[in-house]
């Protein structure tokens, strides 16, 4: 399921996405590419990153992204990259907040360089990413802002409370902005994926247990798709979704 021309309001408004190499990130670059958005995304996988934008310049009629390569534990390098992308693109209407590092680990062993970093891969960026565009977005008449939460903390998720943790902050930093952003007609708002069939999540972690615990716990027996999460994202970045703000939008089958 590829939505195509589906939200004429996205039509040429310039979208900045964290982590679009890979993963939901990559088919939200896609999917709003295919609504005829300008795209800017960012990410560490270069190599990924050329991959998805050649694999796109065979889709009939969608608009090629741009990329530029950025580390998001340098806080300096992505406000550069965001000037950037409003230097060549005039302004940014639409942030997603995507990337994030949801690597497990046992929290006995975790010293307080290791905390720190689950902290800035997963939750500091995003809050440094909003300040960033917030200009921009002001002198345009208003943005659309989408951070990628998670269910894993919802659902009592052990094995990566770093990454759970950060989770829950998003959620805050939505909630927190979400009045000070509406004084300029910035809309701020949470999607929360249920388990997301990923080549990453299907590589590490998704095997017979795991398929059968997703079947137990959804409501809706398919697995869910990064496509899923799209249709999310370009209805909330759309004029349609123009009074809906501070808000969570969970897309998880019915888990949580
Ligand atoms: N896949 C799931 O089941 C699932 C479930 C719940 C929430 N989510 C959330 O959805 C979002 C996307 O998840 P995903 O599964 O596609 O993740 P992924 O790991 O497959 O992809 C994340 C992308 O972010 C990039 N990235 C990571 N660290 C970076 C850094 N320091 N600088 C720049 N880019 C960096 C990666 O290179 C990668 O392209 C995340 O916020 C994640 O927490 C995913």
């Amino acid at each position: 399921m590829n939505l195509t021309n589906c939200y004429p309001s996205l039509s040429g408004k310039v979208v900045f996405i964290t982590g679009g190499a890979t993963g939901i990130g990559a088919n939200i670059v896609e999917s709003f590419c295919r609504q005829q958005a300008k795209v800017c995304f960012i990410d560490i996988q270069d190599k990924a990153a050329a991959e998805l934008i050649s694999r796109m310049s065979a889709i009939d009629g969608a608009v090629l992204p741009c990329y530029y390569s950025c580390n998001l534990l340098n806080i300096d390098d992505l406000k550069q990259s965001v000037a950037r992308a409003i230097n060549a693109f005039g302004g940014i209407d639409v942030l997603i907040n995507n990337a994030a590092n949801d690597t497990r680990h046992d929290f006995r062993n975790i010293d307080e360089q290791y905390w720190d970093e689950r902290i800035n891969l997963n939750l500091r960026h995003y809050f440094f990413a909003i300040q960033a565009v917030y200009e921009s977005m002001k002198l345009r008449g208003g943005g659309s802002i989408i951070n990628m939460g998670s269910m894993s903390w919802h659902a009592c998720q052990g094995g990566m409370t770093g990454y759970t943790t950060s989770k829950a902050g998003i959620e805050g930093v939505t909630r927190g902005l979400a009045r000070d952003l509406a004084k300029d007609d910035i809309r701020i708002n949470t999607i929360t994926p249920g388990w997301v069939m990923t080549e990453r999540q299907k590589k590490e972690w998704l095997d017979d247990e795991a398929l059968t615990t997703i079947k137990r716990n959804q409501c809706l027996a398919s697995p869910l798709t990064p496509e899923n999460i799209s249709a999310m994202a370009l209805f909330l970045a759309s004029d349609d979704s123009r009074m809906c703000t501070a808000q969570n939008f969970i897309v998880d089958g019915g888990w949580i």
